[in-house]
């Protein structure tokens, strides 16, 4: 099997079951969005997805092996970014396990796609939460993984801002890159997704072309959410 697949995946805390029983397969190509309402489990399925963390029930594989196992290179941005406490430059250098003033020709392509530049030397803790959301992705990119997984990338952001990243996110998937995002920006996910995967209280509810999920939506949750509703 080639791909991602879910098979019987769940993820509960002690009693409590946050996700239920989620099935689906899809090739890694283009851009997946992950919507749903605020507690519904987008992050906690980003992160299954990722392998950081194991279900408690069921499999998650890549290509057939485990998502704990896999080989697979996956870049995650988590919803609220990491900022390592040195250079702009310095925290594109750490995946590559350069040291803190290492420079490479990945570091400034990168720091250009990302239009930090001209920061690169600031303290990244002195980023704005757009340059800071940029960074975290650079960062995520520099590796070349053949996955991304973005939680939120956009929220609190700038139109400008957004437009940027989306750019970064086109130009990854451009390069035969695979992308799993989550947003509430409903304008945002029909300007950018191939297929989504509509999850509500754990249950995965819609996994469709994104146009037909948008035009067409089957279930009434869905409705709900894309009126606004729920
Ligand atoms: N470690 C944990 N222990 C207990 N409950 C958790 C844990 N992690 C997540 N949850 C709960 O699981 C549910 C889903 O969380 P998750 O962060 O995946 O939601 P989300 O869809 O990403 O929401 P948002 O849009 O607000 O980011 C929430 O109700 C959350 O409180
Ligand atoms: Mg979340």
């Amino acid at each position: 099997m080639s791909g991602l697949k879910l098979t019987n995946v769940s993820y509960s805390v002690d009693e409590t079951l946050l996700l239920h029983d989620i099935n689906f397969s899809q090739e890694t190509t283009g851009i997946n969005a992950i919507l749903g309402p605020n507690g519904a489990g987008k992050s906690l399925l980003l992160s299954l997805i990722h392998g950081v963390i194991k279900p408690s029930m069921g499999l998650v594989t890549w290509d057939g092996i485990s998502a704990q196992k896999t080989k697979l290179t996956r870049g995650f941005v988590f919803q609220t970014p990491i900022v390592l406490r040195r250079s702009v430059r310095a925290n594109l250098a750490y995946p590559l396990k350069l040291s803190k003033n290492g420079t490479s020709t990945a570091i400034d392509t990168m720091l250009e796609l990302s239009h930090l530049a001209p920061l690169a030397d600031q303290p990244a803790a002195s980023l704005s939460g757009g340059e800071a959301q940029r960074m975290a992705i650079a960062r995520a990119l520099i590796t070349n993984p053949k996955v991304l997984l973005l939680d939120e990338p956009c929220s609190n952001l700038d139109p400008a801002s957004t437009k940027l990243i989306e750019a970064m996110i086109n130009n990854f998937v451009k390069q035969g890159g695979s992308v799993f995002i989550s947003t509430h920006d409903l304008a945002q996910a029909k300007r950018l997704a191939d297929v989504v995967l509509f999850i509500e209280q754990g249950n995965l509810l819609e996994h469709r072309p994104a146009k037909e999920f948008f035009d067409a939506p089957t279930t009434q949750e869905a409705r709900a959410y894309l009126k606004g509703e729920l």
